[in-house]
């Protein structure tokens, strides 16, 4: 394993160093996550992206401790959560929140709305029956949704879009700090993805929220993020500015989903795809570069030295032997 590289945020919130995270399936290993550090700013919006199955979600439920990484550490506020058990844990979990790609899955179908937000506050120990109903409607309110009309419905009753909202007023009843955002819209009808983005933009400001965005479409992490970190296969490629990092991308991977970007005029097409055929198995991962076999500058060094991150514009990171900046 190598060092941890210098991903300075400002007043960082949430350190990631050196994470490893595996998944055993028979005699054979998943490398979901390998080796990843990175810091995201108190206030910032860190975008994550990586095509399916590259470890987005995986790092994600890392950092909250949902699966225990095997080694490396997650700061969070400069606790290291990787080492809390029982109580201790679940205090800092009250401050980091996690909002899932499919609303409705993610709501009880059974439980009314008002039950559902109010369970974090029961969770938490909030015992006031009354406080807990005022937060529930604060909370609702603040979301766009009219708590009259919600808190005695079923999730059925409601669009994904709703369901959405009410999912992000479950994640901030307890007023937490930091919100994991894995791919909040992906699941929403596309007329209603700008609402959603802009209710968590709202928040972000009004509740002084940290978000680590996570999405395959790297346009919609475009348009929320202060910086964007690409990962591919478990490995983080790049990491820098968001407007940066589109405008000169430094990773070929990264060159490659600016590339595939869909563009809005019909008649002007998409530009050739870099690379070609579809990622290896994160079982059997590629010897040094784990892009090595899709990328058109691949040489031998490239076979046989992993590439560490290093800076190569201001705050812009790269884990590249041949970068195109
Ligand atoms: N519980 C699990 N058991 C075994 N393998 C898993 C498990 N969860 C994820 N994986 C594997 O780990 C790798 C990373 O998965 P992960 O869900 O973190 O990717 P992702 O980037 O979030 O993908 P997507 O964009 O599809 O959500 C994939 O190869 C996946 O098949
Ligand atoms: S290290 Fe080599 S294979 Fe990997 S992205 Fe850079 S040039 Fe391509
Ligand atoms: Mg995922």
């Amino acid at each position: 394993m190598h060092g941890n590289p210098t991903i300075v945020a400002r007043d960082p919130l949430l350190k990631v160093e050196n994470l490893v995270v595996e998944y055993p399936i028979g005699a054979r290993t998943v490398h979901a996550v390998s080796d990843v550090s990175l810091e995201i700013a108190r206030g910032e919006t860190l975008g994550l992206v990586g095509e399916s199955g590259c470890g987005k979600s995986t790092l994600g439920r890392a950092v909250l401790q949902l699966r225990r990484a095997k080694s490396g550490r997650v700061l969070f506020d400069g606790a290291d959560l990787t080492a809390l058990q029982g109580d201790a844990l679940r205090k800092m979990r009250h401050r980091v929140q996690l909002i899932f790609q499919d609303p409705i899955a993610s709501l009880n179908p059974r439980r009314r709305i008002g039950d559902i937000i109010a369970e974090p506050l029961v969770i938490a120990g909030v015992k006031d029956a009354k406080k807990r109903r005022e937060l529930v409607c604060e909370t609702l309110s603040a979301v766009g949704l009219d708590p009259a009309l919600v808190v005695g419905r079923l999730p059925h009753e409601f669009s994904g879009g709703q369901c959405q909202r009410i999912c992000i007023a479950r994640a901030l009843v307890l007023n937490p700090e930091f919100i994991i955002c894995d791919e909040p819209v992906s699941a929403l009808d596309v007329s209603i993805r700008a609402q959603i983005l802009n209710l968590l933009e709202e928040m972000k400001q009004r509740f002084a929220l940290t978000l680590l965005f996570i999405a395959h479409d790297l346009a919609v992490v475009k348009a929320v993020s202060d910086r964007v970190a690409v990962m591919y296969l478990g490995r983080l490629c790049e990491v820098g500015p968001s407007a940066q990092l589109f405008d000169k991308p430094a990773h070929p991977y990264t060159a490659l989903l600016i590339e595939a970007i869909p563009v809005p005029d019909p008649d002007v097409r998409p530009a050739e795809s870099v690379a070609v055929g579809e990622p290896p198995s994160p079982m059997a991962p590629p010897s040094g570069c784990r892009f090595r076999t899709r990328c058109p500058r691949a040489d031998a060094k490239c076979a046989a030295e992993v590439p560490e991150l290093r800076p190569v514009a201001s705050g812009q990171y790269v884990a590249c032997h041949h970068p195109l900046i």
